[in-house]
């Protein structure tokens, strides 16, 4: 059975990017084989600097995975700091890693020339990354476009230490992408928290409506001629929760319905869209965030994952010379 593993940053709101570009597609990893996914606290220091800041965002990412449907009975669910061992093996990493490889990293380029500050955090970035993913011996990683990169970094740190040390004990890490709908921002845009055009996948009532409000339609009078679904941001965001039927008969009502009272009909139907979709999970998250439960849980897949790193990490030192780690 495949061991498959992936990382959440909690840097911001979860929003419908990542709900349909990432979180359904871990959910569904569930029941292909041993899945672990884990809340990359260190990775999001590199960006969250405000500690009661870290720790809301950490349950809220902990409760939307788990109202989502996140089993921790099957995956192991847990926060990264809690197995503060991945720090020890991306040291072993990085002393056999030119300098080179990380210096082409695009994330790191990326995200200085948006202006966060050049960091030896963010420049490391991809080693930490490597060492999560190594020392759980993951053989498959499903993340998005622009991680493809890093695994591929965490394949090449592997095989150094593997040749330098004469071991076999890192596993190559293959990524997965899985086919994902394009999600767009409410202006249009990928949606993404830096460019401040999310809709939260937990925003309800007036919060709900003053996102889908915010969505940028053309200013075309429906009654002068036909609209055009595939160039208006409104619909592609509904497409995203429409069945076919429902996207073929509002895209007709585009074309054909000089009635049409507008756009505000296709951002009512988003509004359903995520009742329905969101509705009764919205509850469960609400619950989960504000109780201890979701302390408990991720307590359990720490203890779990940190079995599973310190079998590796103990065969890592064994292959480099250190000495055993004194109990
Ligand atoms: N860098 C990933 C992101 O921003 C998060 C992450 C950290 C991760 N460590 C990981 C993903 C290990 C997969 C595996 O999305």
């Amino acid at each position: 059975m495949p061991r498959f593993l992936s990382g959440v940053q909690p840097s911001g709101e979860l929003h419908l990017g990542n709900y349909f570009g990432a979180i359904v597609q871990h959910l569904k990893l569930q029941a292909e084989g041993e899945a672990l996914f884990f809340i990359a606290d260190y990775h999001a220091l590199t960006t969250v600097q405000d500690a009661p800041r870290l720790r809301e965002l950490t349950r809220e990412v902990a409760a939307t995975y788990l109202a989502l449907g996140l089993d921790p009975k099957r995956a192991i669910f847990f926060r990264q700091s809690d197995v503060p061992e991945v720090h020890e093996l991306t040291w072993l990493l990085e002393v056999v890693t030119g300098m080179g490889l990380l210096e082409r990293a695009v994330s790191y380029k990326d995200k200085t020339e948006r202006g966060l500050r050049a960091t030896v955090g963010l420049f490391t970035y991809p080693a930490l990354m490597a060492a999560d993913i190594l020392i759980y011996r993951s053989n498959v990683v499903p993340v998005g476009a622009d991680q493809v990169q890093h695994i591929e970094i965490a394949q090449d740190m592997a095989a150094s230490f593997n040749a330098a040390f004469k071991t076999d004990v890192l596993v190559k890490p293959e990524f997965r992408l899985s086919a994902v709908p394009k999600v767009l921002g409410t202006d249009g845009q990928k949606m993404s928290k830096s460019y401040g055009n999310t809709i939260p996948i937990f925003a309800e009532g007036k919060a709900l409506k003053k996102a889908v409000n915010a969505i940028v339609t053309d200013s075309k009078d429906p009654k002068a001629g036909p609209l055009d679904p595939d160039t208006c941001n409104a619909f592609a965001i509904f497409s995203l929760f429409a069945g076919e039927a429902e996207k073929a008969e509002l895209a007709k009502r585009y074309r054909e319905d000089r009635t049409f009272p507008g756009y505000g009909i296709t951002k009512k139907a988003i509004m359903d869209g995520m009742d329905a979709r969101f509705g009764p999970a919205r509850e469960v998250f609400r619950t989960l965030k504000a109780g201890s439960e979701l302390d408990d849980i991720l307590a359990e897949g720490g203890r779990k994952a940190r079995a599973l790193a310190c079998e590796t990490l103990a065969r890592c030192r064994e292959a480099t010379g250190l000495g055993r780690r004194l109990t």
